[in-house]
């Protein structure tokens, strides 16, 4: 059957990279977490202290990034920067607090989304983040919008970030997703916006297995009617 796109959009911790990481599992299908390319240029830029108002500096950091992706022993993908693993660096509370800021930048979004192209030649990706089905694959064949409810969003990226042994204040997670849903919607460069298109589902009382299952649904559905056409 046709390869497709899978776009999955949303604001942070709604179940976005989960939901994707198991469906693209499942279909034998590349998962690409855009999000943590937006983490691993922020990394960079904070270790070099990178002026985030200087175009001159931020251009030239850029050109000396380069972001891959490994799947470790256990199956499961890993985020490299110039070779090196940063996978948890880039999950840290202080990573979360300067991300928005940087992915607001024009020049970093171009860069990006240059790259996110690349990875989706072949088709057969799963990839979610805040503009995948707006801007970087605009012709997706299956769009998925998720939302929840900021309270349940906010304790998921606690267990998460307790699982990597990082203790965080829930008041401070709710104040930073509030903050960073608050940049990521209204920012000038490709802002966080239901496509048209997109089916949106509300994960607030779903478990992972029923939005897997869900999604998984969706693209049966969309590889028939594209197989179709
Ligand atoms: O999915 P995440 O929370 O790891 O993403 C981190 C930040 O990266 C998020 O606050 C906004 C930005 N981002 C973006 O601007 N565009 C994307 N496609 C993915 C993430």
């Amino acid at each position: 059957m046709r390869k497709i796109i899978i776009a999955i959009d949303g604001f942070s911790a709604c179940g976005k990279s989960t939901t994707a990481k198991e469906a693209a599992k499942a279909l034998g299908y590349r998962y690409i977490d855009s999000g943590a390319m937006y983490r691993a240029v922020t990394y960079y830029f904070l270790e070099h202290h990178v002026a985030l108002a200087n175009p001159k500096e931020v251009a030239k950091a850029l050109s000396e990034i380069k972001i891959t992706f490994n799947i470790n022993a256990k199956g499961v993908s890993e985020t490299f920067l110039n070779a090196s693993n940063v996978e948890k660096k880039i999950r840290k509370m202080r990573i979360s607090e300067n991300v928005s800021q940087v992915s607001a930048i024009k020049e970093v979004r171009v860069a990006m989304v240059d790259q996110q192209r690349k990875l989706g030649k072949e088709r057969g990706i799963v990839m979610d983040g805040r503009d995948i089905g707006t801007v970087v694959f605009p012709d997706a064949e299956l769009k998925i919008f998720l939302t929840a409810d900021i309270l349940v969003r906010a304790f998921r990226r606690q267990q998460e970030l307790l699982e990597k042994n990082e203790m965080v204040e829930f008041d401070a997670i709710v104040a930073n997703l509030k903050k960073r849903d608050e940049i990521d919607s209204t920012r000038a460069e490709s802002p966080l916006v239901k496509a048209s298109e997109a089916i949106e589902i509300d994960t607030t009382n779903v478990t992972i297995d029923e939005q897997v299952d869900e999604l998984l649904r969706l693209t049966f559905s969309s590889m028939l009617t594209s197989s179709k056409n």
